[in-house]
């Protein structure tokens, strides 16, 4: 162990008196022994992320890895990552605000730009009011963390995506989880809840990794008979389900009935941040309780700026919907005549069911030398024997790429014995 110089002149013979550990006999594993050892055990087990690395914008053609692929892994959804609207919107938002915004949120870090997105959000989600945060992650771990205490219970949907695992675990509610998407269940779990001061019932709107919207509609009736709170992560659904994009709500005919209702920017909108929309005292109070916004730089000035963009973007041109979803069925069709099991998706999340982590790694790779950049999908993100290939069509998609990844899927499909 080294410790500064500073401290043996100032206490002489530290260095030299046994520790209270070497005392003890006690051996703890040094922690770069102990993480290698880790890393070797995924690596074993074909769990280490091998993070491919994008040389260009992000949209269908694109180089990564220093290979031209047609990318059908993005969330990308309505090709706005690398729209010259919003690319102008971020720079003159820079050229006025500049980099940074300079503060957290409640300090000196809100800008009237900050403010212009939540109008537009609020408007365009026929919302009473808005509040953004850094990201969805941020906006789940911290609203969550808000919303309850030791008093409460949350039950949770079992395929939740992490960030709200990870929010309910912040917290000290008791927890519950019921079987995906199963009403019955979720009954059953809010029974025997009298004696907590809040129960909140929580769900992902599209699942992330199966593509299948949740019974949103029916949460709805059975926290109003249970008095429940209701909180949906509409992350998959933002600009994809609903009018023009508006998301779940809009989609089930519930605006103004699910008590919170969380989004982000990092998708269909192709920018970053998080978001919920809710009522006036919801937004409010969240401003007030949320650390990841009271405790955190708010965003930089051209993030607000191409979200604004985005928003007035997807509101004027509903072809950009409408195109994802002709997308989505041609591709899922496609899919299926060549013989693919692709799950029970009811969105632009399509997967490719393969069995094995192994398999789905060499799939995916074989894919990529076909020049058609997935990812594949393996234990602990889903059960181990369920490993599958994500794809994720978008709007900016012709169908001649569509066309040509169908051509590779079934090419690599039949080499795996697949088809
Ligand atoms: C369902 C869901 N919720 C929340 C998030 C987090 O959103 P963000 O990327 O904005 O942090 C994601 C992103 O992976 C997601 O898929």
């Amino acid at each position: 162990m080294s410790r500064p110089d500073g401290c043996k002149a100032f206490y002489p013979g530290l260095l030299d008196a046994p520790t209270m550990s070497q005392q003890s006999g006690l051996q703890r594993e040094p922690l770069l022994d102990s993480l290698r050892k880790e890393l070797d055990g995924l690596d074993r087990d074909n769990l280490l992320w091998r993070i491919r690395i994008l040389q260009s914008p992000s949209a269908p053609h694109a180089k990564v890895d220093g290979k031209n692929v047609l990318v059908l892994c993005s969330n990308n959804y309505l090709g706005l990552a690398n729209h010259p609207k919003l690319k102008q919107a971020a720079i003159a938002a820079t050229r006025k605000y500049g980099a940074g915004s300079g503060s957290v949120r409640v300090i000196a870090g809100t800008m009237d730009l900050h403010l212009k997105l939540e109008k537009i959000l609020a408007n365009y989600r026929n919302a009473e009011s808005s509040i953004t945060f850094q990201s969805g992650y941020a906006t789940n771990a911290g609203t969550i963390l808000a919303l309850v205490d030791e008093r409460d219970l949350i039950i949770s949907d079992e395929l939740n995506h992490g960030s709200i695992i990870d929010g309910c675990r912040m917290t000290k509610a008791e927890r519950r989880v019921y079987k995906h998407r199963d009403m019955a269940d979720l009954e059953k779990q809010l029974a025997d809840t009298d004696h907590f001061r809040r129960v909140l019932i929580i769900t992902d709107g599209v699942f992330s990794m199966d593509g299948d919207i949740a019974p949103l509609k029916e949460i709805v009736d059975l926290a109003l008979e249970h008095q429940a709170i209701t909180y949906v992560d509409d992350a998959h659904g933002d600009g994809v389900l609903g009018q023009n994009g508006r998301g779940i709500t809009n989609h089930f005919g519930l605006e103004g009935k699910v008590d919170v209702d969380m989004g982000t920017f990092s998708k269909a909108f192709g920018c970053v941040g998080g978001y919920v929309v809710g009522s006036k005292d919801l937004c409010t109070y969240l401003q007030n309780k949320v650390r990841s916004y009271l405790l955190s730089g708010s965003q930089p000035p051209a993030v607000p700026g191409a979200c604004i963009a985005a928003i007035q973007l997807v509101q004027k041109t509903p072809a950009l919907v409408r195109k994802l979803w002709d997308n989505t069925r041609y591709f899922k069709k496609g899919l299926k005549d060549l013989g693919f099991d692709i799950g029970n998706s009811e969105t632009p999340i399509t997967p490719v069911m393969v069995g094995e982590s192994r398999r789905a790694h060499k799939l995916a790779d074989s894919l990529f030398k076909l020049g058609v950049f997935v990812l594949p999908i393996v234990f602990p993100m889903v059960a181990k024997d369920k490993a599958r290939i994500r794809t994720i069509v978008t709007s900016a998609h012709t169908k001649k790429d569509l066309d040509e990844a169908l051509e590779a899927f079934e090419k690599a499909g039949k080499e795996m014995a697949l088809l």
